[in-house]
């Protein structure tokens, strides 16, 4: 199965404009950073996320990987241990390396690993296989996905990929779990939500009210 088709089988049928374009185009489809939009309400910019499947070749301005790394700083932790390891994946090596371990990278200029410290999560007193490292980094993920947004960025939050592998391939210490990719960079030109952007339940289908 080639790119495209899998990234049809996304359910992609919406994301035609990003198809035709992704055939030659590599124009930038820098968007408009939050703030040059007036600043939208929070329910706005997440509204206005979607996942990015095609990304121009223009570099991310390091600001940018700032203001994303800082979102991830500031996130809420169990007990406040942030358990997590961020590695940034931007060299030329890296990204390759990356896209050959998960077709789910798309190429995109910068590519967050992020990691659960095992040894520092917190567990629970009373379940001791519940810990809160998952819940930790996609609370962080979260943070970076959205700072990303705001920023006139795209982003992808991938787990499509070997955590062994990913871990060996850059050398991760025994006592972090790659935990998901935060894939970031500016649209194709054109780049448009996919059809399961649209596919949300009513809130009525899932609020209950006791
Ligand atoms: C935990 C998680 C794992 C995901 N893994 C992948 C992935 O491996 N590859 C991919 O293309 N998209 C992945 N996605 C993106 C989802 O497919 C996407 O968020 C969902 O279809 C809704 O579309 P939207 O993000 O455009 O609103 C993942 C999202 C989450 C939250």
């Amino acid at each position: 199965m080639n790119r495209k088709e899998f990234i049809r089988g996304l359910g992609a049928a919406a994301c035609a404009p990003a198809l035709a374009l992704a055939a030659g185009c590599e124009e930038t489809g820098k968007g408009e950073a939050a703030a040059e939009k007036g600043n939208p309400t929070f329910l706005q910019l997440a509204k206005d996320r979607f996942s990015v499947r095609y990304y121009a070749k223009t570099p991310v301005e390091q600001e940018k990987i700032d203001a994303i790394l800082e979102a991830a700083r500031v996130a809420p932790t169990a007990k406040n241990l942030q358990p997590f390891q961020i590695y940034v994946l931007k060299s030329e090596e890296a990204i390759a390396k990356i896209n050959k371990l998960s077709r789910c990278a798309y190429e995109a200029p910068v590519v967050f690993l992020v990691c659960c410290d095992r040894s520092k999560a917190w567990t629970s007193p009373f379940d001791a296989t519940d810990s809160s490292g998952v819940m930790d980094t996609s609370i962080v993920g979260t943070h970076m996905m959205l700072e990303a947004t705001a920023q006139g960025l795209g982003s992808c939050w991938v787990k499509f990929f070997n955590p062994q592998e990913v871990a060996a391939a850059f050398d991760i210490p025994d006592n972090l779990t790659p935990s998901f990719l935060l894939d970031v960079g500016y649209p194709l030109k054109g780049t448009a939500p996919n059809k399961m952007h649209f596919e949300r339940r009513a809130v009525k289908d899932f609020a209950v009210y006791k």
